[in-house]
């Protein structure tokens, strides 16, 4: 580890202003209060495994609505790597997502290839309305143009891990976030 970037304080709050965020932007979009009540269940939450699950955790117990969670799994870091090198599918993209709220929610925006991809593979479902829901954005010229429509900090081009970003599968972990420097390894 190098130092402590976001400190796991600064971090729930965060994640409880863009959950309550999300929230109010669901319940306009289902038309209200009342009509939200009612058709809540239309909300699918989609963690992009594996990076995602300590945020979508703490973000969806900040919604209260009738949702559901369909992960998907995708790699995009062979190994030992700092480098994203594209992302690949693993297993099973959630269905039925036709006429579905989805909120996709990542680790970290970067190259942008990730969520790139799960935003056409969901995109072909035919969803109600999508949006993307991210705890890290790099600062960083993306080789796809994706926006996230909820980012929890903005950061510079560093490595970082914790809270579920990782480096060969470890320090996922780790209550805050920190960066990780190639020569500290
Ligand atoms: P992208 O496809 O390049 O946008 O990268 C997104 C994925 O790469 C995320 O889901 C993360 O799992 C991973 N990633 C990107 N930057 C970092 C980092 O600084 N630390 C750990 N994982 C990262
Ligand atoms: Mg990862």
């Amino acid at each position: 580890m190098d130092r402590v970037l976001i400190d796991r304080g600064t971090i729930a709050r965060r994640v409880e202003a863009l959950g309550t965020t999300i929230a109010a932007d669901l319940t306009a979009e289902l038309g209200g209060p009342e009509a939200a009540a009612l058709s809540s269940g239309r909300i699918v939450f989609i963690p992009i495994l594996t990076g995602a699950v300590v945020f979508v955790a703490d973000l969806i117990r900040h919604i209260p609505f009738k949702l559901s969670l369909g992960v998907v799994a995708v790699s995009s870091y062979p190994g030992k790597s700092m480098e994203s090198k594209g992302a690949a599918i693993r297993g099973e993209m959630p269905r039925n997502l036709e006429g579905k709220h989805v909120v996709i929610v990542d680790d970290i925006l970067d190259s942008g290839r990730t969520l790139g991809l799960i935003r056409d593979v969901v995109m072909e479902q035919n969803p109600a309305s999508i949006r993307i829901a991210v705890l890290l954005s790099k600062r960083v010229d993306r080789a796809r143009d994706v926006r996230a429509d909820y980012v929890g900090f903005e950061i510079d081009d560093e490595f970082v891990v914790g809270f579920g970003l990782d480096y060969d599968g470890y320090y996922r972990n780790l209550p805050d976030i920190a960066t990780l420097r190639a020569s500290a390894l």
